[in-house]
């Protein structure tokens, strides 16, 4: 599997956890919900969900389709942005900058990450054009290291 699909999961994984914490919080003190309601949603939301739907689609995708992601230089972008947008969200947030430009500019970069996202996700099912390079996984098999796998026999 390779480094940003993989990183996906796993930082996915951590935004759950951070997720139920404060879900457990919520649930001890009810008030605490008007403000670590946002921090709930959102890790729960964006963080596991949106990160481990990329990492899962952004390794399967390109083998369902037989073909490159149309900007696989856009996984790394994506990973990065969606991880400062909301961490950024999230601390303006706690920090009571919900209502500032710091905020938005936080909002903006996470919407710009979920774009490319859109873009790799939605293009990866049209034609391969002439400079694509086609995935061909026949030479590498996941989970086969060399010599293991029947069809490199
Ligand atoms: C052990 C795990 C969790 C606990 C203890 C928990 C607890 C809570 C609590 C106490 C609330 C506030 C309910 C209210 O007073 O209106 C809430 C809201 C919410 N939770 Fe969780 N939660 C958990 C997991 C999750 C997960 C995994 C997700 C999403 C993947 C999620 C999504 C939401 C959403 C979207 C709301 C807002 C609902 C609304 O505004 O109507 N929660 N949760
Ligand atoms: C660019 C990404 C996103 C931004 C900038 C954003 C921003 C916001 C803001 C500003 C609010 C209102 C919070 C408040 O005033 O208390 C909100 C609420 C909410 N968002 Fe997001 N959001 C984003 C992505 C998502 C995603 C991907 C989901 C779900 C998959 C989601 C689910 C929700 C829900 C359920 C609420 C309502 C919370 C409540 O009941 O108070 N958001 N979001």
């Amino acid at each position: 599997m390779d480094k940003y699909p993989k990183l996906f999961i796993k930082t996915s994984l951590a935004y759950l956890l951070i997720g139920v914490l404060v879900g457990v919080v919520i649930s001890i003190n009810p008030i605490t919900g008007v403000r670590y309601g946002f921090i709930h949603i959102h890790s729960n939301l964006l963080g596991f969900m949106v990160m481990m739907i990329a990492g899962v689609s952004y390794h399967v995708l390109p083998r369902f389709a037989s073909r490159e992601l149309p900007w696989p230089m856009g996984i790394k972008l994506h990973y990065y942005l969606q991880n400062v947008g909301l961490l950024g969200m999230i601390c303006t947030y706690l920090a009571g900058y919900r209502e500032t430009i710091f905020f938005l500019l936080f909002g903006g970069i996470a919407a710009v990450s979920l774009m490319i996202m859109v873009y790799n996700l939605f293009f990866i099912f049209l034609p391969p054009s002439n400079n694509d390079k086609i995935r061909n996984d026949k030479h590498t098999p996941p989970n086969c290291q060399e010599d293991c796998c029947p069809e490199t026999k």
